[in-house]
């Protein structure tokens, strides 16, 4: 007996890997939180699977249910939301996974963060404005944030930030962020990407809460804020990934080339 946990995307039921699909449809017991991963997904459980909503369960009672299919010999498809790397919970429940000594997988999904960024169609990462993305939240009641990981402290980098579980807190967001990268610093908010609803709302620094509060959506939760000048960039450099001049092991320049005689590489 096996728990898989399953990266379940963003929402958007066809933004599953086909890894996660075809493992749903093997198991007879799929538990799945429901505050964030949508019902469809669960269509491609089997007929008469058990089907387990965890948002109303504590830690407890999950591993109860995972106990369960274990003495019945039933593997568990345990789904999240977005990706499993990021505010799953799959780590406490890995942890007490292997003190009962019950074989897991993990498959990974598509994170919000990268939905959000598709929906804007935008890269978040341009030559020479910015070439790190920090996936970042603000202390929520449930959870307080490590001394250093603020948003004022990550906003110092000047990356592109994709801050989660935050959209409550978007006033000490913005008041944060000002003396880091100015006023007219694009940002947007991206509430529910890939969801039928979803919504896109695009401002600057100084203008983000009155967009967001004049809006007629009320985005009170699963929202990114996605703030850095990457967001509404125009006028970048080109990368010299795909210069026509760059010397590189898939396009040699001369007989001379370093890379002439490379057949084969990983990047
Ligand atoms: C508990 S975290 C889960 C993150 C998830 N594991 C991931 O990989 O994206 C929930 C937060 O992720 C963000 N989020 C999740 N799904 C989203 C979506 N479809 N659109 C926008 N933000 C989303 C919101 O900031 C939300 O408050």
């Amino acid at each position: 007996m096996t728990v898989h946990f399953i990266g379940a995307g963003p929402g958007a039921p066809d933004l599953l890997t086909l890894r996660g699909r075809d493992l749903i449809a093997a198991c007879p017991v799929c538990l799945y939180a429901g505050s964030l991963v949508p019902e469809a997904v669960l269509a491609h459980c089997p007929p008469r699977a058990r089907i387990v909503n965890t948002a109303p369960l504590d830690l407890d009672a999950i591993m109860a249910e995972i106990a369960a299919a274990h003495r019945a010999g039933a593997d568990v498809a345990r789904l999240h939301s977005g990706d499993l790397s990021v505010w799953s919970a799959m780590g406490e429940q890995i942890r007490r996974l292997e003190t009962l000594g019950i074989a897991y997988t993990v498959t990974p999904g598509v994170p919000a963060f990268a939905a959000a960024a598709a929906a804007l169609g935008a890269e978040l990462t341009l030559p020479g404005l910015a070439q790190s993305v920090v996936l970042t939240r603000t202390p929520g009641r449930a959870s307080a944030m490590p001394p250093g990981e603020t948003v004022a402290a990550f906003g110092a980098t000047g990356g592109t930030l994709a801050i989660h579980l935050s959209i409550q807190n978007l006033a000490r967001v913005v008041a944060d962020l000002l003396p880091h990268y100015g006023p007219d610093c694009p940002v947007a908010v991206v509430y529910r990407a890939s969801w039928p609803d979803q919504r896109i709302l695009r401002a600057t620094l100084a203008t983000i809460e009155a967009t967001c509060s004049q809006s007629d959506a009320e985005i009170t939760r699963t929202a990114l804020i996605l703030v850095g000048p990457a967001l509404a960039a125009q006028g970048f450099a080109e990368s010299r990934l795909y210069a026509a001049d760059y010397d590189r092991r898939y396009r040699p320049q001369s007989a001379g080339s370093r890379w002439a005689d490379w057949t084969s590489g990983d990047d």
